[in-house]
């Protein structure tokens, strides 16, 4: 059986669909040797980033593209189906409460929160908190990790407010990991491939680092 990762929060434009094509090109470079056919990318989101990111992807012949389908209402069957075949089922959901997030939520092994570490936007995992907590009465065991994505460069302060708020919320563990915000996100996002094919040495390493991160957190 797979591991099953989601991409989840209720808010929008947190960096769900960017964190998920940068994981699953760094588990095909570090784990499978740059082969993609071991992972699945699953598109819950009605907007179909993930979907057009994997389509644009298999138009360039100088990377492998990547499983990806769309799936929408109830999910969590058909995806715990999926990771009978794949080593890793990576699935990206919209950015608001939806059936497809809840129902992703007990199947998965691991939800990845990304959240910039504003005042405002970490108050806003009180919601999530509650919907955490529903998961876990029918997925016991079910890992929420937060981490911060975005954040500046040049400052430390923003990491030091979020583990202050977040010891509030026991229901989620702060990641170590802080993702940067970087014009490499971007760029490679948009060329559809991952910081791990680009040419920033240092979003690369955050990106590993979250990789590595998470997978302790799936032993
Ligand atoms: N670490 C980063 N550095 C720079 N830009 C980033 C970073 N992470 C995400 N972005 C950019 O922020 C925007 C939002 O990211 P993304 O689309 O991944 O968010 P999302 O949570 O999936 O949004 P939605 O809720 O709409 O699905 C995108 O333009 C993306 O390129
Ligand atoms: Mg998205």
């Amino acid at each position: 059986m797979g591991k099953i990762i989601l991409l989840g929060h209720q808010k929008g434009g947190v960096g769900k669909s960017n964190t998920a094509v940068n994981l699953a090109v760094a588990i095909a470079k570090e784990q499978f040797k740059g082969e993609t056919d071991r992972i699945l990318l699953i598109d819950a989101d009605p907007q179909a980033t993930l979907y057009r990111w994997s389509q644009r992807r298999d138009e360039n012949n100088e990377v492998n593209s990547f499983p990806c389908i769309r799936l929408d209402g109830n999910i969590t069957a058909q995806v715990k189906r999926e990771a009978e075949k794949y080593d890793y089922v990576i699935i990206d959901a919209a950015g608001r409460d939806s059936r497809e997030m809840r129902s992703a939520m007990l199947a998965c092994n691991i939800m990845l929160m990304p959240t910039k570490a504003s005042r405002a936007d970490l108050e806003l995992l009180e919601h999530m908190a509650e919907t955490v907590e529903t998961a876990r009465d029918y997925n016991s065991n079910l890992n929420v990790s937060v981490f911060i994505n975005m954040a500046p460069t040049n400052s430390q302060a923003e990491k030091l407010i979020a583990k202050k708020l977040l010891a509030e919320f026991p229901e989620f563990k702060l990641m170590n990991t802080v993702i940067s915000e970087r014009k490499a996100h971007r760029d490679s996002f948009s060329e559809a491939v991952g910081v791990h094919e680009w040419k920033d040495n240092k979003a690369k390493a955050e990106v590993s680092c979250l990789l590595k991160e998470m997978c302790d957190e799936l032993i």
